[in-house]
């Protein structure tokens, strides 16, 4: 039997690498994304992969119950991955009411919507390490309590709590992963690794001089989109709902990342970093380092790409986009 996948936020970075994961196993796969007048730029990614042809896309907004209700009963998918979010933790802060809306109780209205239409459908929801925030402890598993700094955590923490109990309250097969950070070269520019990589491509070609960062002690536990999406589709294989931290174990500083991207191009970092005070946030998350255990154990899942490997494939993916790019 062919089975049926809905990904909301398909056209983000995760979205577009899960979709490309649950083809390559025979899935039918539909992928909610709001309407834009750019709706071109906004298949970018699955175009990227080459898969734009192979995915349906639905209209849809997560903050409108009766057109999410209209597409579970239209699609009646096996297995929902909401990975729809206002995701920036920067904007959070200027838009905090539009992320309570979206990232928090946009979860409970894809969640009403699966319970009335198709109860048996599994559900996904994209927890984050950002929950943590000011850490209770120097390694995050399952069972760290969080501390959210930012608009974007608290509304996460939100969508997480709404997961677990309506797995409680009505015995829906509802998993949440804890992702630590992850990227690739489909992520968004505005997050620090690819805003790094695509400065460094344009200073190496000539483009740019300067790259300007805020906050570069913090620490983050980066891995790679392509291995985090897998886990995913692990947690809903397995027979009983359940929460998954999904990390590499290790952290690594924003000067170091960036470093490793300038030194894949022959360049010094000290040459081209400026520091920009505009830049810091009004409450940081200082360090974050994930313990994946769990997700070892039970889902048999370790990451396999390597921070060096990934922000190399990234500077790569960027000095190739700025060759064909007009100036
Ligand atoms: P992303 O690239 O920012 O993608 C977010 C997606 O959500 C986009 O497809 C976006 O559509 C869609 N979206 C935003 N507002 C929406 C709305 N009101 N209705 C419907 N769709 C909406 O994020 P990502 O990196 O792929 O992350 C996927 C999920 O995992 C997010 O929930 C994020 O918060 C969470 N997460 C990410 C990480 C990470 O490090 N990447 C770690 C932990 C958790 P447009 O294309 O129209 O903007
Ligand atoms: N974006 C950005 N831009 N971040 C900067 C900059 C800059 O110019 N300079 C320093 N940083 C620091 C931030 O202050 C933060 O400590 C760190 O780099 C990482 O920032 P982001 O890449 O924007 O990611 P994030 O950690 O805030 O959030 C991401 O990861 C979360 C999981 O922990 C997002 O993907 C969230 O959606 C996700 O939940």
């Amino acid at each position: 039997m062919t089975r049926t996948a809905l990904i909301t936020g398909i056209t983000g970075q995760d979205g577009a690498y899960l979709a490309q994961l649950l083809l390559s196993k025979g899935y039918r796969v539909h992928g909610l994304a709001r309407r834009s007048s750019t709706a071109d730029v906004n298949t970018m990614r699955l175009k990227w992969l080459g898969i734009e042809n192979d995915v349906r896309i639905v209209d849809g907004n997560l903050t409108d119950l009766s057109g999410l209700s209209r597409t579970m009963r239209d699609v009646r998918p096996d297995e929902v991955y909401n990975l729809a979010a206002q995701s920036f933790v920067r904007s959070s802060w200027q838009q905090p009411i539009l992320t309570g809306n979206v990232t928090g109780i946009g979860v409970t209205n894809v969640l009403e919507a699966l319970r009335l239409e198709i109860p048996e459908a599994r559900f996904y929801q994209a927890s984050s390490s950002e929950m943590y925030g000011l850490i209770q402890e120097p390694v995050q598993s399952e069972t760290t309590p969080f501390h959210p700094r930012s608009p974007y955590a608290v509304a996460k923490v939100y969508g997480h709590w709404i997961t677990v109990n309506y797995r409680e309250s009505f015995g829906l097969h509802a998993s949440s992963g804890i992702l630590f950070n992850h990227e690739s070269p489909l992520r968004g520019i505005e997050f620090v690794t690819r805003k790094v990589t695509d400065a460094v491509a344009r200073i190496k070609k000539g483009l740019a001089r300067e790259l300007r960062l805020g906050n570069i002690d913090a620490k983050r536990d980066w891995g790679h989109s392509r291995d985090y999406v897998r886990a995913m589709w692990l947690m809903l294989q397995q027979d009983q709902p359940d929460d998954y931290v999904v990390a590499t174990g290790r952290t690594t500083t924003v000067r170091d990342m960036c470093r490793i991207a300038f030194e894949h191009v022959g360049l010094e970092m000290d040459d081209h970093l400026v520091i920009d005070p505009d830049l810091f946030r009004p409450a940081e998350v200082e360090i974050l380092r994930g313990n994946p255990a769990k997700a070892k154990a039970k889902l048999g899942w370790e990451a396999t790409i390597s921070l060096e490997e990934m922000i190399r494939e990234m500077v790569d993916a960027d000095l190739a986009r700025h060759s064909t790019a007009r100036r």
